[in-house]
């Protein structure tokens, strides 16, 4: 065994890993497109874009080669007060390319900082306005990440039960999960959560209706459906609440548009983003919000200022791995290598479900299974399938028994059935 992977075994605390159960992290030397190449040459599909960072693949030489250009050129810098042209630039494209409304782009370092961020700015923002507002809507099943606030607003469980008591109260909504037929009048639940959500925007202290658009993702990969979204957006316009969607995970086309939130009509008053913002090379946070919410905090007053940042605010290797990301939109024809993903999820993935009487659920590129009575996130098969998956090539990572695709957008429909056909030899087993 190489030095440093006994370094590993000896030094390093792996995230989301109980130690006792995998003493032993897999080593990867070098990855290109859709793979990973193991110490020792073996060779592994990345099927989940390497915690779903991963999206025009691994290595891309467009954007290895921005950060290079950038990293000898101005490599950081501190962000309050100074700027630089990537960050600049990467403002503009943001809010060039995200939904109408959102004019500002405040950057921090990653997808729990953003949401941090975000639930802030709305919280500030009510106190500007002369309105102490601390109540904030979201999802059952909802996952926003792990520092304090993102924890808060994420659903309870095994990973947040640690921490209950730190964590702030937030009043939660039913998932709207959909009927069984996409075209469908409303499903019981679809109701019971705009019920829930017209009868919660009616307190006088929401700051916040906070929501991952049509797809919540380590709540178990659920999807819901754009007219609930736009019927949700509606309700919390009316009554004077912000909307803030989560795209963190489902931004940058995941699913089917570049972000979730085109598919509705009314747009958020504040976006946070991150993972593949930077085709996944580097951290990078963004928090977009409207120019109402900006212009709140503006003043002579020095307390109004937004005190928050981070030491790699607007970090300039990071925004130029950005850019360098959207260039590969404008450069390659990554709509069709998107909808090729699709087209291939939903020709392979029907009738493995079907074979294995289980549930099958896609929206854009991400395609899941799901047992018809799944045991959730503790289930012990995930770490069962996802050594099984592995020594036959294939990187998965289960979310319980719920097994799920979310592959760079270098995978092709080959790569996609090599993928299922280790899925069905897996959980046939
Ligand atoms: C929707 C959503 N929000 C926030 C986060 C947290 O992002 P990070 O892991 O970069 O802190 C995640 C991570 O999976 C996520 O899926």
């Amino acid at each position: 065994m190489s030095d440093w992977l006994t370094w590993d075994e000896q030094f390093v605390w792996h995230p989301y890993t109980q130690m006792q159960l995998v003493p032993r992290a897999i080593g990867v030397e070098r990855a290109k497109g859709s793979y990973l190449y193991l110490s020792g040459g073996r060779k592994i599909l990345d099927a989940i874009s390497s915690w779903w960072v991963t999206l025009h693949g691994h290595a891309h030489p467009t954007i290895a080669k921005a950060i290079g250009e950038q990293a000898a050129l101005l490599e950081q810098v501190i962000f309050a007060g100074f700027t630089h042209e990537p960050g600049a630039t990467l403002a503009k494209k943001l809010v060039d390319i995200t939904p109408e409304g959102l004019d500002k782009v405040f950057f921090s370092d990653n997808g729990s900082t953003a949401v941090e961020v975000a639930l802030k700015m709305c919280v500030q923002y009510w106190k500007h306005q002369g309105e102490e507002r601390t109540t904030f809507l979201a999802l059952e099943h909802a996952y926003h990440g792990d520092t304090f606030g993102a924890m808060s607003a994420s659903e309870r469980g095994s990973f947040t039960e640690p921490f209950e008591h730190f964590l702030f109260g937030v009043k939660r909504l039913p998932f709207p999960t959909p009927p069984t037929e996409s075209n469908a009048p409303l499903s019981s639940a679809e109701i019971r959560f705009l019920d829930s959500l017209r009868e919660a925007v009616k307190q006088n202290k929401v700051a916040a209706f906070i929501y991952e658009p049509l797809l919540l993702g380590a709540g178990g990969m659920l999807t819901w459906r754009p007219q609930i979204l736009e019927e949700a957006l509606q309700i919390a316009k009316e009554n004077n609440v912000l909307t803030i969607a989560d795209e963190v995970l489902t931004g940058f086309g995941r699913t089917g548009t570049m972000f979730a939130s085109e598919q509705a009509q009314r747009k958020p008053d504040v976006m946070t983003l991150s993972k593949g913002i930077t085709g996944g090379f580097l951290p990078l946070g963004v928090t977009m919000a409207s120019q109402r919410i900006f212009n709140a905090f503006l003043s002579d007053d020095r307390t109004r200022t937004f005190f928050h940042g981070h030491s790699y605010t607007g970090n300039p290797i990071s925004a130029a791995a950005s850019l360098a990301s959207l260039k590969v939109w404008e450069e390659e024809p990554v709509k069709e290598r998107i909808e090729a993903i699709a087209n291939a999820h939903a020709n392979i993935a029907p009738r493995l479900a079907e074979r294995l009487g289980w549930k099958f659920r896609q929206i854009g590129t991400v395609a899941i299974l799901e047992p018809q009575n799944s045991i959730g996130y503790l289930s012990g098969k995930s770490l069962e399938w996802g050594r099984m998956a592995l020594e036959q090539g294939l990187l998965l990572r289960p979310l319980g028994d719920t097994v799920y695709l979310l592959p760079p957008y270098s995978t092709t429909p080959k790569d996609l059935e090599f993928a299922y056909q280790v899925i069905s030899e897996v959980i046939n087993l």
